[in-house]
């Protein structure tokens, strides 16, 4: 019987790459796992005691789809202490993951044979869901001099002008950020073209200098996506939200009830503490700080070509054009011949990705030096 097109989409290599992680460990061989972009400290305490309470007096049921209103003023207060902007609770809707988000918001903001426009390299979850959903993924090729992210120039030569674009600062995989300047500028050059500006806001909370502008300072009509999986280190827990313009609220909202029916209960319940997890949080930004103090001393002390210095976000993009044409098959060979996962350069960008490994170093520091005296070890 059939099967759909719409269904024929890439896997994501960084999970392929986990699983055979799995099975090697589970063979009783020693794996340093820098392929996945999961913190690996775990949920923080104050939102585990969030969700015991909720647990014993809470009623677990379907929430409002558009998530509990108690939630949605809290990452409301969030805008204005994190960013100093004020945003009306009404905007914000919770999901399932900001993986549901997009779903959400692309359906909502774009038909099928629209153009969406992204950077190479990118999450390839964005790409993915536009084949799954129709939409045309428009490429825009930016390199180490731009720092893997758009210019105004860039997004300018795209003819014909797209129906959106994807932006994420900092950026996965490359970790890099639009600074400030440059991405109010892009935020005003879509408005003022209609270009309806997608910014994934995910990592904000994990940078090593600079913190990262929510695009929200620089306009209204552009939606953003984030989430509870990465600073706040809640991925098992599925919830992020959206901050939409007004006029995508209700379309947002038919769609969440239709998909969804509510984000999980028990979630929305324990993130409501999350916000007070600071402390322990931003413990957690140190030892991501120090993990990537390390990288990027040993790789290319071991052999590894140049990569940007990632701003933000846990991860290293390093060019292994000098090691290899083909980061699938090095990849299989570093986890098999060194015990390191890292997940191949193919899942972000099609073409150049084979050129490129993406190492992630949100795990335990011990693993992350372990793993730098096997690359070296490996490479000499
Ligand atoms: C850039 C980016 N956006 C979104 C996500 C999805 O996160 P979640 O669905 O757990 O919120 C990820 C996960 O790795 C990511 O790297």
């Amino acid at each position: 019987m059939k099967v759909s097109k719409r269904a024929d989409v890439p896997p994501f290599f960084a999970m392929e790459v986990l699983r055979m992680a799995n099975t090697k460990a589970a063979g009783g061989d020693t794996v340093f796992r820098l392929e996945a972009g999961e913190p690996g400290s775990g949920t923080p305490r104050g939102v585990l005691e969030a969700a015991h309470a909720a647990l014993d007096r809470a009623h677990l049921g379907y929430t409002e789809s558009l998530g509990l209103p108690a939630l949605r003023q809290r990452i409301a207060r969030h805008y204005l202490d994190y960013y100093g902007v004020t945003v009306a609770p009404e905007r914000i809707i919770v999901t399932t993951g900001s993986s549901g988000g997009f779903i959400l918001a692309f359906l909502a903001a774009f038909d099928a044979g629209d153009r969406l426009a992204l950077v190479d390299p990118s999450y390839p979850a964005y790409r993915n869901m536009c084949a799954a959903l129709g939409i045309n993924v428009v490429r825009i090729p930016a390199g180490i001099t731009e720092r893997f992210q758009p210019t105004v120039e860039l997004v300018d030569s795209l003819d014909p002008v797209p129906e959106g674009m994807i932006i994420a600062s900092p950026s996965n995989p490359t970790g890099t950020l639009i600074e400030r300047s440059r991405l109010k500028a892009i935020a005003e050059h879509a408005e003022a073209r209609g270009i309806r500006l997608v910014s994934d806001e995910i990592y904000h909370g994990i940078t090593y200098g600079e913190r990262a502008e929510t695009v929200l300072k620089f306009s209204d009509r552009a939606i953003v996506t984030n989430g509870f999986s990465k600073y706040f280190a809640m991925t098992g827990w599925r919830l992020g939200w959206l901050v939409l313009p007004t006029e995508l609220i209700r379309p947002v909202e038919r769609l969440a009830q239709n998909f969804f029916i509510s984000p999980p209960a028990i979630a929305q319940f324990a993130a409501l503490a999350a916000f007070d997890c600071s402390a322990e949080l931003d413990a957690n930004v140190e030892r991501y700080a120090r993990n990537r103090a390390l990288l990027m001393k040993t790789l290319p002390e071991a052999g590894f070509g140049e990569f940007a210095p990632c701003d933000g976000a846990f991860y290293i993009y390093a060019d292994v054009s000098r090691l290899t044409n083909d980061s699938e098959e090095f990849c299989q060979r570093m986890l098999h011949e060194a015990g390191v996962a890292a997940t191949p350069g193919i899942d972000f960008d099609r073409e150049r990705g084979r050129h490129f490994v993406r190492f992630s170093f949100a795990g335990p520091s011990e693993q992350i030096e372990a793993a730098c005296d096997a690359l070296k070890r490996w490479l000499r």
